[in-house]
């Protein structure tokens, strides 16, 4: 078989140190590939006018997988006076290229686990019975609806006229916002369609039967947003009367399902929601298990079978040029394995998660946010281990 092409995508700040340090790590464990360098983020906005250059585009579709660190985003105000002056004429907008990516390529199924990491000083711990201190391992997959809903971008500050008047034949709209002048008013939409709806309700439940989850909890808001929400909560109900009987369909609220994770976490197994609810809950979820430095995540389009994985921390611009690095790569490492298992080389990722398990259980090497010290330039001298040190010490393990 010919070797592997991925496209390496650093983007901005810390992204760069966590992907390098990543693709030291698969190379080490015996993944035979090729990088392509895949240009995205701040610098080329500024520089073309557009952080998702088409040759970029171009690369991904050649090669349909791709590895992700992380984009710095601005407000578009913000981002317009950073532009060139010569593209500011063009009166361009600045939007998230990794929104646009998923967008573009139709990277529909976002996964994201959250599994407790055995001797992980960040784990939750909850005050038990007798003042005892328990610590419930978390293992929780939650899959986010990555395309559609609000962060499905069609949205308007002053609408234009044909929108309004459409609105104002809502008579819900009517009544709560018709008194307001047009131009105070903002929309932004939540758009659900079935076929990705029902394409995300899917993924869950196949996971949760491959991998033996009990349960799949559709986490949304049905009871208020009734049309979205309730299409989602009543499609889950179909397909798993049909097809998936034996997993047990449990309905949770997202104001209440941020309550719940944080008394009992170990309940829930496999959770589906729309884009920004799944957006939410996993963010919840990951702070039980490390936080930012530990999440990781997969997005893909079943159809085409582009994918592009990615930590879901940002680019942390005020750690992104100290000399030595001092952010965690383990995120960025895990979502290399998640890469693996979707390109069928499950040995390797199971090698490296193996080390990375090990390298956390033994403690002797952490980071400064496994060592709870406040991030700063100096908590190396202080004892934590730098990115490299940490991905050495995987490395090692191999
Ligand atoms: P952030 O995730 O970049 O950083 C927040 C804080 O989390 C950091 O200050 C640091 O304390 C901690 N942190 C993040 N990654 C870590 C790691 N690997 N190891 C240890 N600690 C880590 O979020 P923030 O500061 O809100 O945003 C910074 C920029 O990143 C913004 O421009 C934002 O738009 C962008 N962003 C990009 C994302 C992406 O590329 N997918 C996702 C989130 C934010
Ligand atoms: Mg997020």
């Amino acid at each position: 078989m010919s070797k592997r092409t991925i496209v390496a995508m650093p983007g901005d700040g810390i992204g760069k140190v966590v992907l390098d340090e990543a693709i030291r790590v698969l190379n080490a464990a015996g993944f035979d590939a090729e990088y392509v360098e895949g240009d995205i983020g701040w610098k080329y906005w500024c520089s073309e006018g557009n952080p998702l250059p088409q040759r970029t585009l171009d690369l991904i579709t050649e090669h349909k997988i791709g590895l992700f660190g992380a984009i710095t985003s601005k407000p578009k105000d913000e981002a317009f006076e950073e532009l060139s002056l010569n593209l500011q004429e063009k009166r361009l907008v600045y939007s998230s290229p990794i929104v646009g990516l998923r967008q573009h390529f139709g990277l529909d199924i976002c996964l994201r686990p959250c599994r407790t990491y055995k001797g992980n000083p960040l784990n939750f711990i909850r005050r038990g019975s007798n003042n005892s201190i328990e610590e419930p391992k978390v293992d929780v997959v939650i899959f986010r609806q990555n395309t559609e809903g609000l962060y499905g971008g069609v949205e308007w500050s002053n609408p234009p006229e044909q929108v309004y008047d459409a609105l104002m034949t809502h008579p819900k709209f009517k009544s709560n916002f018709g008194s307001a002048p047009v131009e105070e008013v903002s929309i932004s939409t939540r758009i659900f369609t079935k076929k990705y709806t029902e394409r995300i309700l899917r993924a869950a439940f196949e996971h949760a039967k491959k991998y033996g989850y009990k349960s799949v909890t559709v986490c949304e808001k049905p009871n208020v947003i009734r049309e979205t929400s309730g299409m989602m909560y009543k499609m889950a109900q179909q397909i798993q009367k049909a097809d998936f009987s034996t997993i047990e369909l449990w309905n949770t609220n997202i104001d209440a399902q941020m309550m719940w994770l944080t008394k009992n976490p170990e309940n829930y197994g496999v959770i589906v929601a729309g884009n920004m609810f799944g957006d939410i809950v996993s963010d919840g979820f990951a702070g039980l298990i490390g936080g930012l430095g530990f999440a990781c995540s997969a997005q893909y389009n079943p159809e085409t079978g582009i994918g592009v994985f990615e930590p879901t921390h940002g680019s942390a611009p005020k750690y992104a040029n100290y000399p030595v690095s001092i952010v965690n790569p383990i995120a960025m490492v895990e979502s290399a394995c998640m890469m693996l298992d979707f390109i069928d080389e499950q040995y390797i990722a199971s090698k490296i998660r193996k080390s990375v398990a090990e390298v956390i259980v033994e403690g002797k090497v952490q980071t400064y946010d496994m060592a709870k010290m406040k991030g700063h330039a100096d908590v190396v001298e202080k004892g934590a281990a730098s990115t490299t040190e940490m991905a050495d010490t995987i490395i090692e393990k191999l």
